[in-house]
């Protein structure tokens, strides 16, 4: 009997047997390499996630170029997860190989401002409308940045997050409700992160105003549409609504665009006009090599101040806000960033990919239309997101409501066998720059061709 989605479970579970078998046969070199780093890695990867976000084995990765990469076995895959939209610059961009290479041969670490540091930050003022700029290495970085400055200007220590969120793995956010009530996300976090956040729907007006009225909420840490629950968009007037009522009661708001870049040249803080105090950015930047950035108002910036006192070896209350890190800002980072946004991450290549965006969406419909499902598509720009239900959620929950893990570990695993890297179960597919229309049409033919087998 078909469930939910539309689809048997049963025949779910018998492809996925077939499915799961032939993809281990055909990665013996991908399996040996499991085998032998688990004695000096835990899960026998470098990164617990890379053994975390597959319900099949990782694949051992040799090289990539442009919408493609291939593994140590030879098998080559269209890639639309492109590593959680870090690489939408496609894989091995030229401007980015040169500019990195370049700077690598002058020296790439100095603990010094260099020459892409200017040009950089203004591009980015530029682009995404903040005045001032600070670097990391990552978004996660970026944010954890952004929450203490944000304590520090308004006195208050609570973070307020949407339900279905992913900000990184800083411990402020890495919050979920249970029942209702705020707890830890993972083990390893001090309860106490708990009381230092709060968390409600996406979209819902009432809980942020009811939520925001005690005056004790720092910052509001928001996506523009939400990238990690599936692909959650803002209702009409939610935005102008959050930033009214945070600004009544004296909390900040941060747009976290690490995703949503992707979807609009200077993200959809440009595109619908959010006036937000802080902007994060990380990921594709940098075409993927480290770097985050966060952008910010003249008067946020003003925090950034020196100490009063000089400082004694270590040891002593600073009287700073706590930013920073050794790597940060980095010179190879900082011309990888240059490169990419300049030179990759043009006006023109955001036209092409949200063109190309349209298409796939489209295809998608056409696709689940054609299998006689009702499915749903939501899009924006170059991403889309499928979901096993007539009408695209909202919110974290409605979206959890909408899932079926099993099923989308399968179209993962049935689309690799056929060479095409789906995206990870929270996100849906996104094109890069280096996707072309014969690539968008692939993809659709293939997930076509699961439908058809499934149904
Ligand atoms: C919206 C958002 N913000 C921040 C991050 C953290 O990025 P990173 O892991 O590169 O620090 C992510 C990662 O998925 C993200 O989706």
């Amino acid at each position: 009997m078909a469930d939910l989605t539309g689809i048997d479970a049963g025949r779910v579970r018998q492809l996925e047997a077939a499915e799961k078998a032939r993809f281990v046969a055909e990665r013996p070199r991908s399996v040996d390499r499991l085998e032998q780093a688990r004695k000096t890695m835990p899960r026998g990867v470098p990164m617990s996630w890379m053994d975390d976000l597959y319900e099949h084995p990782p694949v051992w990765v040799s090289y990539g170029k442009g919408a493609y990469f291939s593994d140590v076995d030879g098998n080559e895959y269209l890639d639309m997860y492109i590593a959680d939209m870090s690489a939408f610059c496609g894989h091995a961009p030229d401007p980015v190989v040169e500019a990195v290479s370049r700077r690598m041969g002058l020296g790439n670490q100095f603990l010094l401002p260099g020459e892409d540091a200017i040009p950089l930050a203004e591009h980015l003022s530029a682009r995404y409308g903040l005045p001032k700029w600070q670097f990391t290495l990552s978004a996660t970085q970026a944010n954890t940045e952004v929450i203490r400055l944000a304590r520090e200007a308004t006195g208050r220590e609570i973070v307020l997050v949407f339900d279905g969120k992913y900000h990184g793995h800083g411990d402020a956010t890495m919050v979920v409700l249970e029942d209702g009530e705020v707890v830890p996300e993972y083990d390893g976090l001090p309860s106490g992160v708990a009381g230092q956040a709060r968390v409600i729907g996406f979209n819902d007006v009432g809980s942020l105003e009811r939520v925001l009225a005690p005056r004790d909420v720092a910052l509001v840490l928001a996506e523009p549409a939400m990238t990690n629950a599936g692909f959650l968009l803002p209702e009409d007037g939610f935005h102008g609504s959050l930033r009214r009522l945070t600004r009544e009661v004296g909390t900040l708001l941060a747009i976290d665009e690490t995703h949503t870049l992707v979807t609009a040249y200077g993200g959809l803080t440009r595109k619908w006009e959010l006036e937000p105090d802080f902007l994060t950015l990380g990921k594709s930047i940098a075409a993927g090599v480290p770097l985050g950035a966060y952008g910010m108002t003249d008067e946020m910036a003003s925090l950034i101040a020196p100490p009063e006192e000089s400082y004694v070896v270590s040891g002593a209350v600073t009287g700073e806000v706590a930013t920073g890190g050794t790597l940060f800002a980095n010179a190879l980072s900082l011309a990888a960033g240059r490169a990419a946004l300049t030179e990759v991450l043009t006006q023109d290549a955001y036209r092409r990919t949200a063109a190309l965006g349209g298409k796939m969406a489209g295809g998608l419909r056409g696709a689940i239309d054609e299998a006689g499902l009702r499915w749903s598509v939501a899009q924006e720009g170059a991403h889309a997101c499928y979901f096993f239900e007539t009408v695209a959620p909202r919110d974290g929950a409605g979206s959890r409501a909408a899932d079926d893990p099993d099923l989308r570990a399968l179209i993962r695993v049935f689309m690799a066998n056929r060479g095409v890297w789906e995206s990870g179960w929270w996100l849906g597919p996104t094109v890069s720059v280096a996707h072309t229309d014969a690539d968008v049409q692939r993809y659709v033919g293939i997930f076509g061709e699961f439908l058809a087998a499934a149904t």
